[in-house]
């Protein structure tokens, strides 16, 4: 295809998106695959200026007024922002900003809200006007959806400055994430319509008729910005007017930062890419701004953003992707769990090819269908997750997915139980089950076994050699050379791992054999409880739950297990092998140094060396042999060892002596 009729194409597909973003909120496009297209035509008119025109969507913003509300023109252009999509790109701007500017520039750095632009225009002190971005130039009167935002001031506060005669104020209107989550829920129990995001869940909110309805709806806002402004103080720098906008009563982020060099603004942007989802509300960049008013009039604008801010955008979390199929997986429990076979995609920091569905009312609810074009979300460390279908790019006939009746691996019924949302292979022997225990079993959480994975297990279990956990102690090295990918010294390793494996503590047993309900943190309290595997094997229900921080189902959970023949054989199996069936007991030191780290080094007065470190750890403290920066504090007592005092000095570790240290044991702190 040659530019100019790529170029054409480009227009056409940006318009469309457009309009589905900003007339509709119903993007089928994410934003980043939106700024791909922009960036794709503004590179081929930067290198064919012959093809540039000036209705050229890269030379105005987006959106477009439509007709459900009246139309309302900014006396002041509301402007978009270029985007910085990298460090790199950041840089670039802002090493243009302090060779063009004369002097030193100071850099105001905001969070990105994801919600709606809004100007709210107040006259003599009161609200009468809130109008969207619209295009740009004349934008949507939505004053009286607004006027229901509890955080949109209706009287301004009588500042000591004075209130200008008119006052725009710009900023944005977003709706919080539970209150998105909990508006999601309530539309999906009454049969409305889902929002995909916090953002197009305000859009929604703010595009309705009836006001009242907004009102129900949990919007906020933050400002951040003036437009047309008669009267009133005048200021000299960006940071200044926020603190009287916050004085005059508008909500303005805290998080909002002013910096001095462009390190420190990497660093804010940094910090807030890692920290985002530590935040109520959904952000998707930072906003860097030069503070100063006067270099700001010495930047200027281009027709379409100001030279003096830019958008640093975080990498995407939500990505379209094709919905190949839904499969069902079977758990160690017997549970089925839909998930979502996908066109893998990279979203969020890695490439997802999978992602689980959750149950079946999940999958009802969203009405995802093989064949679906849909949104993948990725977002910190959040296991990946379906959207919802893009419902514009469905392709017509395409077959709603129902669940199915019987198990994928064993071919036994499927059941759902009456009140609960799970569904549930009942068959103990079915493949995948057996499979999904034994793999539990070696897992790291449980007796930790490197080499028996996901394939060796399937192995293992698909040719009969392993029905059990016990079997897999039988295990031979001549059975492990036959299997695929397995050589002497892999099969000998992994046989000494499992022989490694039997002497592991108690709760790593009980967490790997599988009981219903005991998780690992249950398994500590329980062996912490009782100290031996007999001890449990011997305690009533009552023992159990008695135990601190195990409940009646946990305790009736357990005694249910150990009571069912096969699990006692199999517990006398695992005894025979010589697993240890030992934990350790409850503490009987109040544990002041839990979670701390202390090296000791030379000889104590009172201590022998490892008299210190088990006294450290009887009070649920570390004691590792060498320093690091996770020390926290350095025992030195006679003829210590020179690396571990120098690397503790240079660190600036606390270092002390023998009765600080007895402080320490006694109340946690030296
Ligand atoms: S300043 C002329 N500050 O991002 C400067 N915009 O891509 C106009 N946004 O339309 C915008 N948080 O909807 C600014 N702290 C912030 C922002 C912010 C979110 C949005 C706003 C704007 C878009 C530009």
């Amino acid at each position: 295809m040659d530019a100019a009729a790529r170029v054409a194409e480009l227009r056409s597909l940006i318009e469309y998106h457009n309009r589905r973003y900003f007339e509709l909120d119903e993007p089928e496009v994410s934003d980043a695959e939106y700024d791909e297209l922009v960036r794709e035509l503004r590179a081929l008119e930067d290198a064919h200026p012959d093809l540039l025109t000036p209705d050229s969507p890269t030379q105005r913003p987006g959106g477009a007024p439509t007709s459900l509300f009246a139309p309302v023109t900014h006396a002041v252009p509301m402007m978009s922002l270029d985007n910085a999509f990298s460090f790199d790109e950041l840089q670039a701007w802002g090493k243009r900003m302090e060779r063009y500017i004369s002097g030193d520039v100071d850099y105001v750095c905001e969070l990105k809200i994801d919600g709606i632009a809004m100007s709210l225009r107040y006259e003599r002190g009161r609200y009468v006007q809130a109008a969207t971005r619209g295009d740009g130039t004349t934008g949507e009167d939505v004053t009286e959806n607004v006027r229901t935002i509890a955080a949109v001031p209706k009287a301004l506060k009588n500042g000591a400055a004075g209130i200008p005669t008119a006052l725009e104020v710009r900023g944005e209107v977003y709706m919080p994430i539970a209150s998105f989550t909990a508006l999601n829920e309530a539309q999906g129990a009454s049969g409305g319509r889902l929002f995909a995001n916090p953002r197009n869940s305000a859009a929604g909110s703010l595009r309705q008729k009836d006001p009242s309805i907004t009102a129900k709806r949990d919007l906020s806002f933050w400002a951040y910005q003036l437009g047309a402004v008669e009267g009133g103080p005048t200021f000299t720098r960006h940071s200044e007017m926020l603190a009287w906008l916050g004085r005059l009563g508008f909500p303005v982020n805290p998080n909002i930062e002013t910096l001095d060099t462009l390190d420190d603004v990497f660093a804010y942007c940094q910090r807030w890419m890692a920290n985002r989802h530590d935040l109520p509300y959904e952000i998707d960049g930072v906003v860097v701004k030069v503070d100063d008013l006067a270099q700001r009039g010495e930047l200027g604008s281009t027709s379409k953003a100001p030279r003096w801010a830019i958008a640093f955008k975080f990498p995407p979390e939500e990505r379209n992707t094709l919905l190949k199929d839904i499969l069902v997986s079977i758990g160690r429990t017997g549970k089925a769990t839909p998930f979502a076979q996908l066109e893998p995609v990279f979203v969020g920091g890695s490439t997802v090819g999978v992602a689980t569905l959750h149950n079946e009312d999940q999958v009802r609810a969203k009405d995802v269908r093989p064949g679906d074009t849909v949104v993948v979300r990725k977002a910190g460390d959040v296991i990946p997750e379906v959207v919802g279908p893009v419902l514009s790019k469905r392709p017509t006939g395409l077959r709603k997915w129902h669940f199915p009746k019987t198990c994928p691996s064993c071919g036994g019924p499927l059941q759902r139980l009456e009140g609960e949302s799970d569904t549930f292979c009942t068959n103990l022997d079915c493949p995948a089950q057996v499979a999904a225990r034994i793999e539990h079993w070696g897992s790291r959480g449980a007796m930790d076994i490197e080499g028996l994975g996901e394939k060796t297990v399937y192995a293992l279990t698909g040719n009969g050699l392993v029905r059990t956990v016990s079997d897999v102690y039988a295990l031979t090295l001549e059975q492990l050379m036959q299997l695929e990918g397995f050589a002497e010294i892999s099969a000998r390793k992994l046989l000494d791992s499992i022989e490694a494996s039997k002497a592991r503590p108690l709760d790593r047993m009980l967490t790997g054999l599988n009981i219903r309900h005991l998780g690992s943190e249950g398994a500590k309290r329980v062996a912490r409880a009782f100290g031996h595997l007999d001890r449990i094997l011997d305690a009533s229900e009552e023992e159990l739950a008695a135990a601190e921080g195990v409940g009646q189902v946990i305790a009736a959970s357990v005694r249910e297990f150990f009571d069912n023949p096969a699990n006692r054989a199999e517990v006398e199996r695992l005894r025979e092998i010589g697993v240890n069936f030992e934990g350790p007991a409850a503490p009987t030191e109040p544990q002041v140094l839990a979670g701390k780290s202390i090296v000791v080094t030379g000889t104590l007065p009172g201590y022998s060396r490892e008299a210190a470190e088990e006294a450290i750890k009887a009070r649920g403290g570390k004691s590792p042999g060498s320093v690091s920066k996770k020390t926290d504090y350095v025992v030195v007592g006679e003829a210590p060892g020179a690396a571990k005092l120098s690397k503790a000095e240079e660190l600036g570790i606390p270092i002390l002596d023998e009765p600080a240290f007895a402080r320490l044991l006694e109340r946690g702190e030296p």
